[in-house]
């Protein structure tokens, strides 16, 4: 990588440890920082932090920067290359210098740097920041980094916001081109889907509304061969899914209205699961939404408590050869059959 590239505005320069001072006296204007993220840093530790690389990943990938404007520092950022996937940039850490904070600085330079990474054909920029601290949340939600999973630990430290951005804008599908390509998948092969895929639909289900934000939905994820086996004795059609997770709401929690106390249930769970189906779209991953099953026999197999209610399946996995659209995919009422403008 040239780091000169990473930015048109500033000098972009690799930190040594004659630099570490500087970068101290910059990390010293953000308390709020070490605030969340206690203790306040020191000289040492900056200095073991210019090294500091996560197990297995080269020390060719690290780069500890300076951005500089003169003599001035205005940001640095710790960015390791590759990692934890190939097509992945992580940045480990970015402060701006606090003088130089709310002018959009940190946001043009976060704009440049993955503007260069999509070049070097890292498909995202990925980062973490502690759950809670107002300022990170703010900053890299702004600038479109969206929260993929939350880290629970004991230590403050471990309460991670994990979050990516797409480099570049070929990256992101349009939504309309996402919706128009997810079809009901019927064979898939018998590649496994991941942990972090599942954990990534997951959060899709998890940012869904709900009414009154009550959210009822129960989700059964059901992965192990011998789970899979058994959820084919409760449907007709078997389609060799590699995952299947089954959308319940829960009766006693889903909201009900006052005047006719129709209840929410079935409308949160079909959000949660249209969330999920597309978010499994754009990850590659086929499925299709089941509610041809039997929920008596469901019920009894997995043993759900009596206020569950299933209410969809989602059979998902990656889309074999012949998984391929059924001809009901292409036909669409015309918009005025089902549309009326008043
Ligand atoms: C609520 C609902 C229930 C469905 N149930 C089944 C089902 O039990 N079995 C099945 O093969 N497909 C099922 N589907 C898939 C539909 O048949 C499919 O979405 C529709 O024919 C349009 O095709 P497409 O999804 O390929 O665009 C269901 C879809 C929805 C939204």
């Amino acid at each position: 990588m040239d780091i000169s590239k990473l930015s048109t505005r500033y000098q972009v320069v690799k930190a040594e440890k004659e630099d570490a001072e500087m970068i101290y006296q910059l990390c010293h204007g953000n308390p709020l920082y070490y605030q969340y993220c206690p203790p306040m840093t020191t000289v040492e530790d900056i200095l073991d932090d210019l090294d500091a690389c996560p197990p297995n990943v080269s020390k060719d990938n690290k780069y500890y920067i300076m951005f500089k404007e003169g003599q001035q520092l205005v940001a640095v950022m710790d960015l390791i290359l590759g990692y934890p996937r190939k097509e992945i940039a992580f940045i480990g850490f970015f402060m701006m210098n606090a003088d130089m904070q709310k002018q959009g600085i940190g946001s043009f330079i976060v704009d440049e740097c993955c503007q260069y990474l999509g070049q070097l054909s890292y498909k995202y920029v990925r980062l973490a920041w502690i759950k809670d601290n107002p300022q990170s949340e703010h900053f890299w939600i702004k600038n479109h980094f969206v929260v993929m999973k939350q880290t629970t630990g004991l230590t403050v430290q471990e309460k991670l916001m994990l979050a990516q951005r797409a480099t570049g804008k070929e990256n992101v599908m349009e939504f309309i081109e996402l919706a128009g390509s997810r079809y009901s998948c019927r064979k898939f092969t018998d590649q496994k889907v991941s942990k972090e895929e599942i954990d990534l639909i997951l959060r899709a289900g998890q940012l869904a509304p709900t009414a009154v934000n009550f959210q009822p939905q129960k989700i059964y994820v059901i992965s192990k061969d011998e789970d899979l086996a058994r959820l084919q004795n409760c449907k007709t059609n078997c389609f060799s899914e590699q995952l299947a997770m089954l959308i319940c709401y829960n009766k006693d929690v889903c909201w009900k209205r006052s005047y006719d106390g129709k209840s929410s249930g079935d409308i949160d769970a079909a959000i949660v699961t249209t969330h999920m189906m597309l978010q499994a779209k754009n990850l590659g991953i086929g499925s299709t939404w089941v509610m041809n099953f039997m929920p008596e026999m469901i019920r009894e197999e997995f043993n759900l408590p009596e206020e569950i209610v299933p209410v969809a399946l989602l059979v998902m996995g990656y889309p074999a050869e012949d998984g391929v659209p059924s001809p009901r995919h292409a036909s669409r009422k015309p918009l005025e059959e089902t549309v009326e403008y008043l």
